[in-house]
This record gives structure tokens, sequence and C-alpha cells, in this order.
């Protein structure tokens, strides 16, 4: 069974497309005429030249809105396409989920004529500049640590590529891991934690002892205290990076 047919079931509630970071992502894509999305999930940030979405978990391709672009149920290391299948492949906050990265990437570099876009985050900016996991979450930093892919690696297997920062909007739609960095209180609620996959896989045993430190310091006013410099900001960078790979 894919790992997102149990993560993923709250998915299309959590993980609802943010217009910032599609923007982002339609500039990344630029003038491609068609675009496969690869690890696709429900579909989100998928624009109208999206031809086919690749994807390998049943219900995250139950999840996609109706009249989204056709998806096949298929993974990343064994893409079923032919050679320069498409404009641009793009591979959105997915590529640490991959249990082959280096043949996953040569199949996006297969079927790509043009471009290759992925979305994904640095590792050390992120525990260092991400409150959650710095302060509170240990075991999920560690988690990361284990599963992150070095932006250098994915540089070098793509041959090369454009390295892009992507600051966090405070009220960011998709709730992703730092989605909610100047909106605390979220990570106390379970079902915000279930569309995080950093955090559904720590496991809840192991976040209780921080999240409840969490609670007591929204409660008491230290956390607001400590981070009041955040609560004056309209966006944070805290790792993620576009990669623009063009051949
Ligand atoms: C965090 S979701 C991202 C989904 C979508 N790209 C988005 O931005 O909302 C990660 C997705 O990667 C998919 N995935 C996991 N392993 C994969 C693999 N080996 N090849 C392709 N996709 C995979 C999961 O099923 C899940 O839908």
């Amino acid at each position: 069974m894919a790992l997102y047919d149990t993560l993923g079931a709250t998915y299309g509630r959590t993980r609802q497309p943010d217009p910032r970071i599609a923007a982002r992502i339609r500039a990344a894509l630029g003038d491609a005429a068609d675009v496969i999305n690869v690890g696709a999930g429900t579909g989100s940030y998928e624009t109208p030249h999206t031809v086919l979405a690749v994807e390998p978990s049943q219900v995250m391709l139950a999840q996609r809105p109706p009249g989204s672009a056709p998806a096949v149920c298929a993974v990343a290391e064994h893409l079923p396409l032919p050679d320069d299948a498409a404009d641009a492949v793009m591979a959105l906050l997915t590529v640490h989920h991959w249990t082959d990265l280096a043949a996953g990437i040569a199949e996006l570099r297969r079927v790509a004529r043009r471009r290759i876009v992925i979305l994904t985050w640095d590792q050390q900016v992120f525990r260092e500049r991400f409150w959650l996991v710095r302060d509170y979450l240990p075991q999920a930093a560690a988690f990361d640590d284990a599963r992150a892919i070095p932006i250098d690696d994915l540089v070098a297997l793509l041959g090369g590529a454009r390295v892009e920062p992507v600051p966090v909007p405070h009220d960011c739609t998709d709730g992703f891991g730092a989605a909610y960095w100047r909106r605390p209180h979220a990570y106390l609620d379970p079902q915000v934690r279930a569309g995080i996959s950093l955090l559904a896989q720590t496991g809840e045993d192991a976040l209780a002892p921080g999240l409840a430190a969490l609670a007591d310091d929204l409660a008491t006013g230290r956390w607001q205290e400590r981070h009041a410099d955040l609560l004056a900001r309209d966006a944070l960078d805290v790792g993620y990076r576009l990669l623009v790979a063009d051949y």
C-alpha cells in the first residue's frame, strides 16, 4: 500500500494550493506548452498545461477535483511514458518520499524535453530557522534529517539547476510542515498534524512532550514574547526551495 493511502485521507482539507506559491511555480514552468506532474497527489499547483499526473496513492488520486488532468497510478522511479514526453516535468514536495531518488530523477530527465521544476526544502535552513522543530520537536527534526534530500545532491542529479528560495506567506493555505510558522496554535490541532507527513510519521507519542510545552508557552504568552519579531513578518524563508533545471 502506498504511504499516502494512510497519510493522505484529509489532504484535500488541509492542503489547499497557496496562490502565492502557485505563482512561483507557474513562473518556474515558464512557457512550457505541456507539463507532467510527478508525485501529483490531489493535483495542487497543476496549471491548465498539465497533460498528465503521476501518483502512486489511490487515496490521493480519489481526491483530485473533477476536471483535473488525466492521472496514472505509478511511481517516479518507473514512469510509464516515452522519452521526451513533455516540455516540462514538475515534482512538488514529493522527492523525499521516493524509494530510489537517483532512479526517479533519471526518469524525470528522460521524459522532460526542456525543463524540470522541483519544490523541496533545505533541511539545514529548516531546522535552524523553524522554531517548531528547533525548540519543541527535536524528534521531528531528527526524522527529517534522515529523509530530507540535500539540495546539492539534487542539483548534481539534475546535472545543474537554479535554486530559488520560496518564502512561506504568514497565511499560507497549503498546510505543509512550516505553513503555520505565524499561527502556532495550529500545530496543536490533530487534523493539521495529520496533513503534515513530518509530524504524522514522527508519531503522536514522540510529539506529545513538545506539543505540551508549546501549549504551555502559548497559554503563558512565552511563545508570543520570544517570537515577537515573527508576528510582525508577512513571509518567512524557512528553507523551501524551487529547483529549476533546463536541458
Ligand atoms: C506531500 S505530497 C505532495 C503532493 C503534491 N505534489 C502537492 O504538492 O500537493 C507527496 C506525494 O508524493 C507521492 N509519492 C510518494 N512516493 C512516490 C514515488 N515513489 N513516486 C511518485 N510519487 C510518490 C505521495 O503519494 C504523495 O501524493
